[in-house]
């Protein structure tokens, strides 16, 4: 029975798309995958390769410590590149990269293959073993992937730091991580400009002791960014690479389903940032099916997840689920308006994109500069189009839709998050969609929207949005903390997993996000904790106390405002705004750089003491709540 919402504007998937899709009924495939969840994901996992099978499809024995694929072996690389080799598809294109001015490369299964291989060669030679962290910190490049994949190859647990991320942020991931070889670049482009991503390496290993080693990368060259090389520490990467310590062969380590494959840091509620922890067979088999079955990828595809490798979006769906799937993809390396406001689409109509996927920030930027720069070009190969990490306002879905996907592309607009692998509410391309909503659950899953007590909410009511099923592809702990863990995802709703975000379901059974509930904010897509900047500037020697909240913006969706009391006597003058935006971008990123300081005497503050930061939002809103005549103090 096909879905017929009775409720709001529906677009309806046309006749092209519904031909191609997998999947034709997705109400029946969706009732089977609930009825027995264990049995739809033993049989997406059979379609991959193991060098062991599994004894248990999942062991539910130690809630919400979960495990999947039981007993059974594997190792991601195997699955992404080795069967490759031995079909077809080792002379398919694997990557087609453009350098941000204009350089390109196209690289095969087969030379990736290759190059990984030696890769993972020289890791062994430098003394990276299974279990060991190793950070990278790099553009969008190739050879990102390729040593995201060697270190995942030889058994060692990758821990990739965002390229915008500065010394501080670095640092403090890799003395957490206590990682003990440090990937990166010279530098990189974007908009124009250097990145020197070596130099914030110097600076942030110098209080690193598990450090031993830097391999450095040559994106840019000695005469566009000299860097400098420490002896015995520092190592280029082309030389490692045509060295003794690659040659050889280098066979992939087996690894337990349930061994770790990478650790991902991301903002939570406190302080420190959460090492989110995945593990090679569940996030193998999750990612895969997810991109397969919601992007409908195939052979004659070529797909553009325009996200950057430093988060979970690069890491599901540019490196591990479509090499997985052997689809062939677009990297870039630099950004969306540079040189020009048409890059994207450029990029679209000579590489004849079939599938993307990007962020509702990135439309809205492109929006403003009028439609005409997207009509320059013949984007007709485009069939289906995608959207994360954010609610994609309807506005924004519309033109979308209509000026880049011709009124003949589907958006997937996919909820999801780093610590649940893939997408978790989302359409496929069958489906009737409205504009701004996720749709529902994916395969295998059963989200709810309910109160304070964890009692469903009527329809249209606004609640938190809950998770009830484990799935393969979810964390599996909080690296080094087990307890935080347990506490910030499972203990509010008890043996339900906590997302963090509200939600409404409509009268169709249609979910709408409506933004996170904790102390997190999502900024262009880029998901920062209020207590990372509030440590940021109280480490300012000015600043006594400083609280921070996300304020709506009309293109990056939410803003960073920050209230800041001064030492005693200091006044805030328009100077100092702009130093203690520049110090959070020093301390954090630029991603992190508050839009506006304001200056107060003191914080509003409950009688414990815990800062109102609901007040905050509403004096800056102007909304009625933050009329101070109602309160006591
Ligand atoms: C938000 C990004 C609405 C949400 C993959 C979530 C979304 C957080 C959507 C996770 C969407 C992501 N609609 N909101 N389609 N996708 N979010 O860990 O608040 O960087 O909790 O993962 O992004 O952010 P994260």
């Amino acid at each position: 029975m096909a879905i017929r919402p009775q409720h709001g504007e529906v677009y309806y998937p046309s006749e092209e798309v519904i031909a191609r899709a997998r999947v034709k009924d997705w109400e029946a495939m969706y009732k089977a995958s609930i009825e027995d969840p264990q049995a739809f994901w033993a049989k997406e996992a059979e379609e991959l390769e193991w060098f062991r099978h599994w004894d248990q499809v999942l062991d539910d024995s130690n809630p919400p410590f979960y495990k999947w694929f039981v007993g059974a072996q594997t190792n991601i690389v195997h699955n992404a590149l080795d069967r490759h080799m031995k079909t077809w598809r080792r002379n398919k294109v694997a990557f087609y990269w453009i350098g941000e001015p204009g350089d390109t490369r196209t690289i095969s299964y087969r030379e990736l293959y290759n190059e990984v291989n030696r890769f993972a060669n020289v890791l062994r030679g430098l003394g990276v073993k299974k279990g060991d962290r190793v950070t990278i910190y790099m553009g969008r490049v190739p050879e990102i992937v390729v040593a995201m994949l060697a270190t995942v190859k030889i058994g060692a647990i990758h821990s990739v730091v965002y390229g915008g991320f500065s010394v501080e942020a670095l640092r403090e991931r890799i003395l957490d991580s206590e990682s003990k070889v440090v990937i990166t670049q010279d530098g990189g482009w974007m908009r124009g400009k250097v990145v020197p991503l070596k130099d914030t390496v110097d600076q942030a290993v110098v209080q690193t002791p598990s450090v031993e080693k830097v391999v450095v990368v040559q994106r840019l060259g000695p005469e566009v960014k000299p860097v400098n090389m420490v002896p015995g520490r520092d190592f280029w990467y082309h030389e490692l690479m045509a060295s003794p310590l690659a040659e050889g062969p280098s066979p992939t380590e087996v690894m337990d389903a349930e061994d770790p494959l990478f650790i991902l840091y991301t903002s939570g509620t406190t302080g420190k940032p959460k090492a989110i922890l995945h593990v090679h067979g569940g996030y193998m088999v999750g990612t895969y099916t997810a991109l397969k079955y919601v992007f409908d990828l195939q052979d004659d595809d070529v797909w553009w997840c325009a996200a950057d490798p430093g988060w979970i979006t690069g890491h599901s769906f540019i490196v591990y689920s479509p090499l997985v799937l052997g689809v062939t993809s677009i990297m870039y390396e630099g950004a969306p308006n540079y040189p020009t406001p048409d890059r994207w689409w450029q990029i679209v109509e000579t590489y004849g994109v079939t599938a993307f996927y990007t962020a509702p920030t990135a439309i809205r930027g492109l929006m403003r500069y009028g439609e005409e720069w997207v009509r320059k070009h013949d984007l007709s190969s485009l069939r289906i189009l995608g959207s994360v990490g954010e609610p994609i306002n309807p506005a924004a879905w519309k033109w979308y839709y209509r000026v880049v996907g011709g009124e003949r592309c589907p958006i997937m607009d996919t909820w999801w998050q780093t610590e649940t692998g893939h997408f978790m509410i989302t359409p496929v391309p069958t489906v009737p969609l409205k504009p701004g909503s996720a749709f529902r659950p994916f395969f295998g899953q059963v989200a709810e929207v309910v109160d304070d007590e964890g009692n469903p909410v009527p329809p249209n009511t606004e609640g938190y949005l809950i998770l009830k099923n484990p799935w393969p592809a979810m964390l599996r702990t909080l690296y080094g903390d087990p307890e935080r863990y347990v506490e910030t995802y499972w203990s509010r709703f008890p043996g339900r997993y906590f997302t963090g975000d509200s939600a409404k379901i409509d009268e169709d059974g249609y979910f709408w996000i409506i933004g996170r509930v904790d102390d997190v904010i999502k900024v262009s897509g880029y998901r920062l904790g209020t207590a990372e900047i509030e440590s940021a500037l109280v480490a300012h020697p000015d600043v006594v106390e400083a609280a921070v909240i996300g304020v709506p913006h009309e293109i990056k969706g939410n803003a960073i405002h920050a209230y800041v009391v001064l030492r005693a006597g200091l006044a805030g003058t328009p100077e100092l705004e702009k130093e203690l935006i520049e110090f959070v971008a020093q301390q954090i990123g630029k991603i992190a750089r508050p839009e506006k300081i304001h200056f107060v005497d003191k914080l509003p503050k409950t009688r414990s003491g815990k800062i109102m930061r609901r007040l905050l939002r509403a004096w800056t809103l102007g909304l009625p709540e933050g009329d101070l005549s109602t309160l006591e103090d």
